[in-house]
């Protein structure tokens, strides 16, 4: 008998036909790109928090300083009787001071990869016995329907968005996310998220090109992914990690670059590949305090308030509801 789960579970993710058409798609495009999105299995999940605790890769240490020292304001800011829902929970480090300041009765992870959400699921019913617990596996790209009757009847839905994976999508789809969840989230809603701040551009190029390359495999990892799950035949030793930061477009680019002319299959599919041609694989946009409050806006926010660091790398922005609508 399997033993009984602390924590309330529901899976949401679309049958995995969806991953092999949408990568199909991104690689017959002229510019081939893949969702970011499928970095994140068991392997790209432990890369990811070994690239979290590089000295490159100030942001999370930063905004888990910035919960650290802030986490109280944030709860007074918040208000008491709260549901707290968050977006890509990974392991709810930055979250559980929040959760430790406010005590909220529900608390909803959602996260695309299973073993990260269950592992932290499990960990925080032990932790926050008082607090409901409930996992979604979903991906978040897409409309997510909340299990409301669930949540009960509290005074305030909160979304909490570390991580700055809001900088993953670009402007204008981060706006349709965030004005889907204001729906979600009712009148009374608030958002408290995370945001890379823009930057020295050497800051910004080391970050994603550290020095013992955990970040190159990061990004290389998705080819072995996409090897092992949708029967593809990439040769990953001749792929390159590339990332640069673009002035132009306020966001860092990486991309995986054939070293030369090749053909690859996917589930069944052939791609060419010339010398040179490059897969896109992520965005991640920079924001200064003003745009982020600006994009707020234009999903039908109120910017209520901002907390950052001394060296201004890092931002977590509270926005409220109840701004006028553009929707
Ligand atoms: C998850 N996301 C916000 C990270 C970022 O910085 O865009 C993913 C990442 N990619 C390379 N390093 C970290």
């Amino acid at each position: 008998m399997s033993p009984k789960l602390a924590y309330q579970m529901r899976d949401l993710l679309p049958p995995s036909g969806a991953m092999l058409d949408e990568v199909l798609r991104g690689l017959a495009m002229r510019r081939k790109q893949i969702s970011p999105k499928y970095f994140y299995d068991a392997r790209g999940c432990e890369l990811f928090d070994l690239i979290c605790k590089l000295p490159e890769y100030y942001p999370t240490r930063t905004e888990l300083g910035i919960m650290g020292v802030h986490a109280g304001a944030m709860a007074d800011a918040l208000g008491s009787d709260c549901a707290v829902i968050e977006l890509g929970c990974g392991n709810s480090a930055k979250t559980r001071y929040l959760l430790e300041a406010l005590c909220p009765s529900v608390f909803v992870a959602i996260d695309i990869a299973r073993e990260q959400l269950e592992a932290s699921c499990t960990t925080l019913a032990r932790e926050f016995p008082d607090t409901r617990i409930i996992a979604l596996r979903a991906d978040f790209a897409h409309p997510v329907a909340l299990p409301l009757p669930m949540l009960g009847a509290v005074r305030r839905r909160i979304l909490c968005w570390p991580g700055s994976t809001i900088g993953n999508f670009t402007p204008a789809q981060a706006r349709l996310l965030l004005r889907r969840w204001r729906h979600a989230l009712g009148a009374h809603g608030g958002l408290l998220i995370g945001v890379d701040l823009k930057k020295d551009q050497a800051r910004l190029n080391a970050a994603y090109n550290d020095a013992q390359g955990v970040t190159a495999a990061f990004n290389l990892n998705v080819l072995t992914r996409l090897n092992k799950e949708l029967a593809a035949n990439f040769d990953v030793a001749a792929f390159q990690h590339r990332a640069v930061y673009s002035a132009a477009r306020s966001r860092v680019e990486m991309h995986l670059v054939s070293t030369c002319a090749q053909q690859v299959t996917v589930g069944g599919s052939s791609f060419a590949f010339r010398a040179g041609e490059a897969i896109h694989t992520e965005n991640s946009y920079k924001y200064t305090i003003e745009d982020f409050a600006a994009l707020g806006r234009t999903a039908g926010y109120l910017h209520r308030q901002c907390w950052t660091d001394d060296e201004r790398l890092f931002a977590v922005h509270y926005l409220t509801a109840g701004g006028s609508t553009t929707v």
